[in-house]
């Protein structure tokens, strides 16, 4: 079905920018330049769908895509390089080993590390503007696998060191008591003190949004794989508790928008979040005693299940060419609300080739 579909989706974009999102009402497909954090996932995907099928107009798709994407590795304006660089060229290089992507990786490692501020133990998210000074956001934790990656493979070891500070500093400063996390932390660079912990695309401040609640489970999933430290596997496990516990979690398991959604039980779900929850918890399991595992896959298979099912996967040629329907970019914004997103489509795939490696 995927190698279908992302037929129908590459004909839909055209050759010098990436796909976004698909606007039903004039049945076209929203794209992005190359800088836009999601740039990566459509070559990935690609990518993914090449290992499961070994179809060649896909590589070819995939191959072209990256050719666009590869001048990023320079990119310095935002801290998204790990999303752009390593979901595209990571795969990869994973897939066909060629040390011109592994080159790229690396240079896209080194343009990330200089968003690293010692004064905070962290990486700046965002420049600065008049909405904060030095900001934080969870979704940093998904940068550190293109850093933890690059060192591990030859590359300058002080940037697994800023991955290893980073995914400290987080578990400091961004989690509450019950283990969910604020979405954004402004810091003074100067003192380097949390001046504010905020929201920017959940419910409330105060408020659990489901996809950064993702980011970090998936975020300290991948650090103890990199450095095999209880403390990241401990942190992955509170944030799963969290999670699988949450009285709000429904049925199907595919989280809606935000944890505390003013109007659950009519809040609209979050496919991505629920693809990127999937993928991290069979990678816990992996990690975790019988019993734990047990229940992470029995959940990552309620929602590969669910995703799977009418109500979230589109019909063959419909959808723009995406796989999944009914994710939410960012509610308080009124932007990409449920609406197909690439990169919902990248874990599930991911969550789906994972399944199948360690659990079929
Ligand atoms: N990293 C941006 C988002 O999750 O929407």
């Amino acid at each position: 079905f995927a190698v279908q579909q992302y037929k129908v989706l590459s004909n839909n974009v055209a050759a010098d920018v990436m796909p976004v999102t698909f606007n039903e009402k004039e049945n076209k497909v929203e794209t992005s330049n190359t800088k836009w954090w999601c740039s990566g996932f459509f070559p990935g995907t690609l990518l993914y769908i090449y290992e499961y099928t070994k179809d060649a107009e896909i590589k070819a798709e995939a191959e072209k895509r990256l050719a666009i994407l590869e001048k990023e590795k320079h990119y310095t304006g935002n801290h998204d390089l790990g999303f752009m660089m390593y979901c595209s060229f990571g795969n990869a290089y994973r897939l066909f080993g060629k040390p011109e992507d592994k080159a790229t990786i690396d240079t896209a490692a080194a343009s990330l590390s200089t968003r690293y501020r010692p004064s905070i133990k962290a990486i700046q998210s965002w420049d600065s503007s008049k909405n904060f000074k030095c900001p934080v956001i969870i979704d940093n934790m998904m940068n550190l696998e293109l850093l933890s990656w690059a060192s591990d493979n030859g590359a300058d070891p002080k940037f697994k060191e800023i991955a290893i500070t980073h995914a400290n500093t987080t578990i400091k400063n961004h989690f509450r008591p019950d283990y969910s996390s604020y979405h954004v932390l402004d810091y003074d660079l100067t003192t380097g003190e949390v001046l504010r912990k905020v929201t920017w695309q959940g419910a409330a401040d105060s408020s659990a949004w489901s996809r950064g609640q993702g980011w970090g489970l998936y975020g300290y999933t991948m650090m103890y794989r990199f450095t095999k430290d209880k403390n990241y596997l401990l942190q992955a496990k509170n944030i799963a508790k969290f999670i699988l516990n949450n009285p709000n979690l429904p049925a199907d398991k595919i989280p809606y928008w935000d944890f505390d959604a003013p109007n659950i039980p009519n809040a609209l779900r979050d496919a991505s979040a629920g693809a990127l929850i999937a993928s991290a918890l069979l990678e816990l399991g992996q990690y975790s005693n019988k019993k734990e595992k047990k229940e992470y896959v029995a959940v990552a298979e309620t929602i590969i299940q669910s995703l799977a099912s009418d109500k979230y996967r589109a019909k063959l040629g419909e959808n723009g060419g995406f796989l999944l329907m009914h994710s939410v970019g960012a509610l308080p914004f009124k932007s990409e609300v449920d609406v197909p997103l690439t990169y919902a489509d990248y874990y599930f795939l991911e969550a789906l080739l994972r399944y199948k490696k360690w659990y079929l």
